[in-house]
């Protein structure tokens, strides 16, 4: 009995969330410490098996809602390989055998985070679908797919959860533009430090399309705003300027106030951050709780990491930024 396994990072925006979703660059790394990993074989039980302990599911696929997230990656993606079922996942399982499977799923990203956790679950779930039932997908097929997924449950996403996550590869993203990766000459370090407060996107990324729609000019200057910043960013990563990279987060991250995507707890660990010696600090992702990310010299990482978490940071990540992530 074949079993197959796929796994897939998480990531982190280094700048330009939100105004990515109106046409602005944004850059985002993968983050390797943290992941999703599949597990797909033949099951002597008839149905599909989902075991998922992190988010306390056992269940058989067909006696949960279609809307599922996971059902909804599996429905579809069987959907799309062998027509086995509907996409809709209830009742018409289509011409072919619809195969009988057990799918284990573990994760190490928080869900709701600003880590990726959604894109790499459908990453990884695809992957080891495709493997185990023998429908190759190139990484194209897969970021494609996983957008169509991230579209379902988040609304207006700009697609770079699903791009960074599926080539684990830092990108310079534009919405609608083909994948541009860039190269890290210079490594440098990001601590992370998590809020503990699960922030679905879908609902930050909704409230800035309400403050856009009430005033388009003046939000649009703001997204210019951001867009600089990450030009900038980029050459100071290409450069190997830190003092000014650091800036930049502080000045990204005070964009993300005005558009009321931060909070609280997010203001709090950023200042413990910068305080403790980091170059920099700002939310990363869909924000009002989630992560903080702070830019660190390798030296200072363990002081800003400690400092986090003594400011009651849940956990915290030190990670190193490279093109060979
Ligand atoms: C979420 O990781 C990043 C956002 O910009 C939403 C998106 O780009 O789809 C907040």
């Amino acid at each position: 009995m074949t079993t197959a396994y796929a796994s897939a990072p998480g990531k982190i925006i280094l700048f330009g969330e939100h105004a990515v979703v109106y046409g602005r660059p944004a850059l985002a790394v993968p983050v390797t410490q943290v992941h999703v990993d599949v597990e797909v074989r033949d099951s002597v039980r008839s149905g599909i098996w989902i075991d998922a302990p992190d988010v306390n599911l056992h269940a058989e696929l067909n006696t949960l809602p279609s809307d599922h997230p996971l059902a909804s990656v599996i429905h579809n993606f069987l959907f799309l390989s062998r027509q086995f079922s509907s996409p809709a996942g209830r009742g018409d399982r289509g011409e072919g055998h619809f195969p009988d499977l057990n799918i284990k799923i573990s994760s190490t990203i928080p869900v709701a985070s600003g880590l990726g956790s959604g894109a790499a679950v459908t990453v990884a779930l695809t992957r080891a679908l495709s493997s185990h039932l023998q429908y190759p997908m190139s990484d194209d097929e897969i970021n494609a797919f996983t957008y169509e997924i991230e579209k379902l449950h988040h609304g207006t996403p700009s697609g770079i959860d699903n791009t960074v996550v599926t080539y684990a590869r830092p990108v310079y993203f534009i919405k609608g533009h083909p994948i541009e990766t860039f190269k890290v000459d210079h490594p440098f370090t990001i601590v992370i430090g998590d809020t503990g407060i699960s922030a679905p996107t879908k609902e930050s990324v909704g409230d800035v399309r309400k403050l856009w729609e009430a005033d388009k000019a003046k939000w649009e200057k703001v997204f210019d705003q951001v867009g600089e910043v990450v030009i900038t960013a980029r050459m100071c990563i290409e450069n190997g300027k830190w003092e000014l990279l650091g800036d930049l987060m502080n000045a990204n991250h005070e964009l993300l106030q005005k558009m009321t995507v931060s909070s609280p707890e997010l203001d709090t660990l950023i200042s413990v951050a910068r305080k403790a010696g980091a170059l920099g600090a700002k939310m990363s992702g869909g924000g009002r709780g989630g992560n903080m990310i702070a830019l660190a010299t390798p030296e200072m990482a363990e002081t800003v990491s400690r400092a986090l978490k003594e400011a009651g940071a849940h956990h915290t990540v030190i990670t190193t930024i490279s093109s060979s992530i």
